[in-house]
């Protein structure tokens, strides 16, 4: 597979190690900043021409929340089965899958690629429904991440607590402001953490007045993500028109 990779940071790197390891060639990174990208801009239409010109068979997108709906707007017209990693867009979710659509092209998004936290998901889900029926535990979600990170709560910690809120009639929203007052019970409390170097830690916690049972997935390192990109990118590249997630992957195995 030949490959663009836009938005060449920290994920975009091992993206492109990862991509080797496999196999691919990357023909074409871009990055604003980052001074050993082949194309250097910010500008969405100079970004996709670069990349519909590199010969690319794929795209992955990992830049940052700000620039990333700008970035998958310019690409989709390209028809390039794009992967798209950068968090804190999805609420525009229902404006791209109607793009999408539009155009009859392929688009793979994930708050989170690695495996272990896509495991992760199906767990609390589980759980989540487990507890459901004893009204007796409350749940709560909390994540830590590096102080890098520019979105906060993380795509997974939202990702997690939607599962929640799927599973546990009795939770109906999401709060991940500090709490001023005393919490509804139907309040699910989202906490962010931002320290250090830390990739990224996301517990659940069922609590009772007897005990509490916590659930927490721990990423050592990134190289997860960016291997899951990669595989993400070679499933879409047979998948088809249409929008698709981690789920589609498993489902499919
Ligand atoms: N989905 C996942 O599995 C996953 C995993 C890790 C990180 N992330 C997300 O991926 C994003 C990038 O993370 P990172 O750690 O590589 O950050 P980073 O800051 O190391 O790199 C981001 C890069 O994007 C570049 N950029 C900024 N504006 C751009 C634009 N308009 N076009 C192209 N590039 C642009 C920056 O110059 C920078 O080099 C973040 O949103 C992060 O939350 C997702």
């Amino acid at each position: 597979m030949r490959l663009a990779i836009v938005g060449y940071g920290k994920m975009g790197h091992m993206i492109a190690a990862a991509a080797a390891l496999r196999g691919h060639d990357v023909v074409c990174t871009v990055d604003p900043f980052a001074k050993d990208a082949s194309i250097v801009t910010s500008e969405p239409l100079s970004m996709a021409t670069a990349v519909a010109g590199s010969g690319a068979d794929a795209v992955i997108e990992f830049s940052h929340p700000s620039s990333v709906r700008g970035n998958i707007d310019a690409l989709i017209p390209t028809g390039l089965p794009l992967v798209v990693g950068t968090t804190g867009w999805h609420d525009s979710l229902p404006e791209v899958s109607e793009t999408v659509k539009a155009r009859g092209s392929a688009l793979f998004y994930s708050s989170n690629f690695s495996v272990g936290v896509n495991l992760f998901y199906r767990i609390v889900s589980d759980a989540a429904r487990l507890l459901a029926d004893f009204e007796n535990y409350d749940v709560a979600v909390f994540e830590s991440h590096h102080s890098n990170k520019a979105d906060s709560p993380s795509g997974t910690g939202i990702e997690i607590a939607r599962r929640i809120l799927e599973n546990v009639p009795r939770k109906t929203k999401i709060v991940s402001d500090a709490f001023t007052r005393k919490p509804d019970p139907s309040e699910l409390h989202l906490a962010s953490l931002r320290v250090g170097s830390t990739p990224g830690t996301h517990s659940v916690f069922f609590d009772s007045a007897a005990d509490t049972i916590e659930l927490t997935h721990v990423a050592r390192n990134r190289e997860g993500f960016a291997l899951g990109a990669v595989r993400a990118a070679e499933w879409l590249i047979g998948a088809g028109p249409g929008i698709f997630t981690m789920n589609d992957i498993f489902d499919s195995l």
